[in-house]
Parts: structure tokens; sequence; C-alpha cells
């Protein structure tokens, strides 16, 4: 697959949640029968939480693999997992807790660590253990959740931070500033452009003027930046977000 986007939109929050949910479950499935497995990094912030709470229902929870599933982070706040902030917390409540995944499928991030430039190691090593890649390959996840930011962030990949340049470290210790939670750990470019899939999940309003700006010419944002160069890239908005995208619709 080319680096296009192609761009879905749905009618509104719960459309983009059942279509999220089902997206999850047919590259779950595609994966374990051409791979063995699944593997899947979680987005954060508040859009995905009503697409794990519809894959922890059935017929869709029941339509995963579990056993044969490993959950990483895309990024993660600094916060213990218990804390409100958390987004290890949230896809915990909304989905990890209510499915039949053993707990060491699920690699969170440690946010709350002192240090936090040796947890970012530690979850690159992690990572280089599951994906078996050697030093200088990087794992290649088969769906990557992300979200979007009215700033055009997307994980923890902040307008202006110099985490965007990264080329070699697959997860970085960030400080974003302009974030009400400015310390987190975060996947970087690298990682999320080597991924077999990745899915975009927008809603709301607030979000149409940054969705038009990344989608356009000027895809500077770093949201923009993420173009898998073997992979396939999927904006599911809903059509809120989508609203001044020049051919808003569907759904
Ligand atoms: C985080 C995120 C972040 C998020 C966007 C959108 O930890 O903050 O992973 O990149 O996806 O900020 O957040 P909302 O879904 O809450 O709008």
């Amino acid at each position: 697959m080319g680096t296009d986007a192609e761009i879905i939109v749905v009618k509104d929050p719960p459309a983009l949640a059942e279509t999220a949910a089902r997206t999850i479950v047919d590259e779950a499935r595609e994966a374990v029968v051409t791979r063995g497995r699944f593997t899947i990094a979680l987005a954060g912030g508040a859009t995905p939480r009503e697409t794990y709470e519809r894959l922890a229902l059935p017929p869709l929870r029941d339509e995963m693999s579990w056993d044969r599933t490993w959950v990483f982070f895309g990024d993660e706040r600094a916060v213990g997992p218990d804390d409100p902030e958390s987004n290890y917390r949230m896809a915990r409540e909304a989905l990890l807790s209510r499915v039949p995944i053993a707990p060491d499928r699920i690699v969170r991030m440690r946010g709350e660590a002192d240090d936090r430039d040796a947890a970012a190691a530690d979850y690159a090593r992690t990572l280089a253990d599951v994906f078996q890649t050697r030093r200088g390959e990087l794992p290649r996840f088969d769906l990557v959740l992300l979200g979007l930011g009215v700033d055009g962030h997307t994980a923890s990949l902040f307008p202006g931070s110099p985490v965007l340049k990264e080329v070699f470290r697959p997860v970085a210790a960030v400080h974003a500033a302009a974030a009400a939670l400015p310390e987190r750990l975060t996947l970087t470019f690298p990682v999320l452009n080597a991924a077999s899939r990745v899915l975009f999940l927008v809603t709301g309003a607030e979000k149409a003027k940054v969705v038009k700006t990344v989608l356009g010419d000027e895809a500077l944002l770093p949201a923009g930046m993420v173009r898998p160069a073997g992979g396939r890239l999927t904006w599911l908005l809903d059509r809120a977000a989508a609203a001044l995208l020049p051919a808003a619709g569907g759904g």
C-alpha cells in the first residue's frame, strides 16, 4: 500500500466506535491467520473510550483471539496506572479488564517513573523482545490507533517538539509545554510509520479545523507526518470532525 490516506466519514461518535471496533476485529483476524498473533498500540485521550467499550462487548469481544493479542500504548502521561489521567487506566476500565487477555500481554508505559528516559528505554527493549527485532530494526505493529489534538498533535508528538525529528529511538520521554500534563512518554514517528496499518479516530466539531489542515496540502503538523511507508493509513471521522473537508458527507 502507498501512503495516501483513506478517509472514512461516519455519522456520529457511536457509529465511529462501531466502525473502529469492527476494524480492530478484522485486522486482528487477518494478523492471527497470517502471522499467528495480533499486535496493537492503543490511543489515549477520550475519543477511543467508546470504541474500547464496544470491543469489550459481544459479539465483537468473542470474535477476538485474546490469547494471541498483544496490547501496547502509543503514549502515556507522567502519572501512575490508577490516576484518572492515565491512558492505561482508561483502556483498562473500558476494555482490558473486561476481556480474557493475560496481564503479561498488556505492556503499559511506566509514566510514573522518576526516570522517564529509562522508562522509554525499557519500553523500547520490551518492544524489541516481543517483536524480536534486532538493533536498528523497528517493530511493525499490525494496528496503531491514534487520536488528534486540536493543535495537530498525535500520540504525544506535539508541534515544535524535538522528538518530531527522532529517527532512531522507537520510544521517547517528551516535555510538551502546551499540554495540561506536559511530561509524557510516546512512540515516535519511525515506529508509527513502520506500522502495517494506522487508524486515526477523530470526532467533534472542535476538531474540524485541524482535520482540514492536517489532511490538506500543508500536512506539516505532527498528525500529518504519520504516513506509514509500507502500510495503510485510515482517517475515521464523524461528520462533525469532517465538516470542513471539501467532500464532507458519507456515513
Ligand atoms: C493523549 C493522547 C493524545 C490524544 C489527543 C486527542 O494521551 O493525550 O494520546 O494524542 O489522542 O489529544 O485526545 P481526545 O480524544 O481526548 O480529544
